[in-house]
């Protein structure tokens, strides 16, 4: 099965995402995890792409879709995927198309989180995660049992994206309206789309995609 999940900043995605990487053995496709370690390693790419991201703007198509390109090619990926961050423009969801036919894959369900976009200013900018394994934790709705230990792996270290204060994330989401969201009358004309209220508990959320996943649906 492969899906892609789409929302907003902060709508719960990544959660969602390894959620049902753990539950059903699926691979985590994050456009914004690539970009991220690229940044990290200095690549070519991470450098292109570092001040884009910090300002809460799209990567270029033509970057984003390179490294799509080549993750669509390890082998993980025939177990079925889920797309978090992937695909953001029109232009990137015709391309996805492209890779999908050109692989003998398809495209299963389109996940949409509708959420309060306000609820989600607070969201991400309470988030952090622990700088060793990486387990997400909240200022508010999520914090270590043991003050200032990560509860999976006992690191004291924990980090927060630069792109998570307030105003870089609301030009995330003025992006996300302007050009993401008309991906989904693309997804809805193949009758791909299936809404989850993404402001439910997270438990909730889960259960609901879950019952999209198993409903079997129709594919492209
Ligand atoms: P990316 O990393 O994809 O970030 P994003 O889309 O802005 O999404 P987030 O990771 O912020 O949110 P999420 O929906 O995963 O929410 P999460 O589960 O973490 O992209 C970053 C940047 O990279 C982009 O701005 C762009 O520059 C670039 N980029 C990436 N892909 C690109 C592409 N295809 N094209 C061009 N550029 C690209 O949840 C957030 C918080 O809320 C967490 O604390 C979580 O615990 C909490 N939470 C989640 N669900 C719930 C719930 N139901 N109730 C209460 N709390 C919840």
């Amino acid at each position: 099965m492969n899906i892609i999940l789409l929302g907003p900043p902060g709508a719960g995605k990544g959660t969602q995402a390894t959620r049902l990487v753990a539950e059903r053995g699926m691979v985590q496709l994050s456009t914004g995890d690539m970009l991220r370690a690229a940044v990290a390693a200095g690549t070519p790419v991470g450098n292109k792409a570092k001040a884009v991201m910090e300002a809460g703007q799209l990567v270029s198509d033509e970057i984003v879709i390179g490294i799509l390109s080549d993750r669509l090619d390890q082998p993980d990926v025939a177990g079925g995927f889920i797309l978090d961050g992937f695909p953001r423009t029109v232009a990137q969801a015709e391309a996805l198309d492209s890779l999908l036919a050109a692989k003998g894959m398809k495209l299963d369900h389109v996940i949409e989180l509708s959420v309060d976009e306000d609820a989600l200013v607070d969201r991400i900018t309470g988030r952090y995660s622990c700088a060793k394994c990486g387990e997400g934790y909240h200022d508010r709705y999520k914090l270590p049992k043991a003050p200032g230990v990560c509860d999976v792996c006992g690191s004291a270290e924990f980090k927060r994206r630069p792109d998570d204060n307030e105003e870089t994330v609301r030009t995330r989401m003025a992006e996300y309206r302007a050009k993401t969201a008309p991906i989904l009358p693309y997804y809805e004309a193949r009758g791909l789309v299936a809404r989850v209220d993404g402001m439910a508990d997270i438990g909730d959320v889960n259960r609901s995609i879950e019952r999209i996943l198993d409903s079997g649906g129709r594919s492209a």
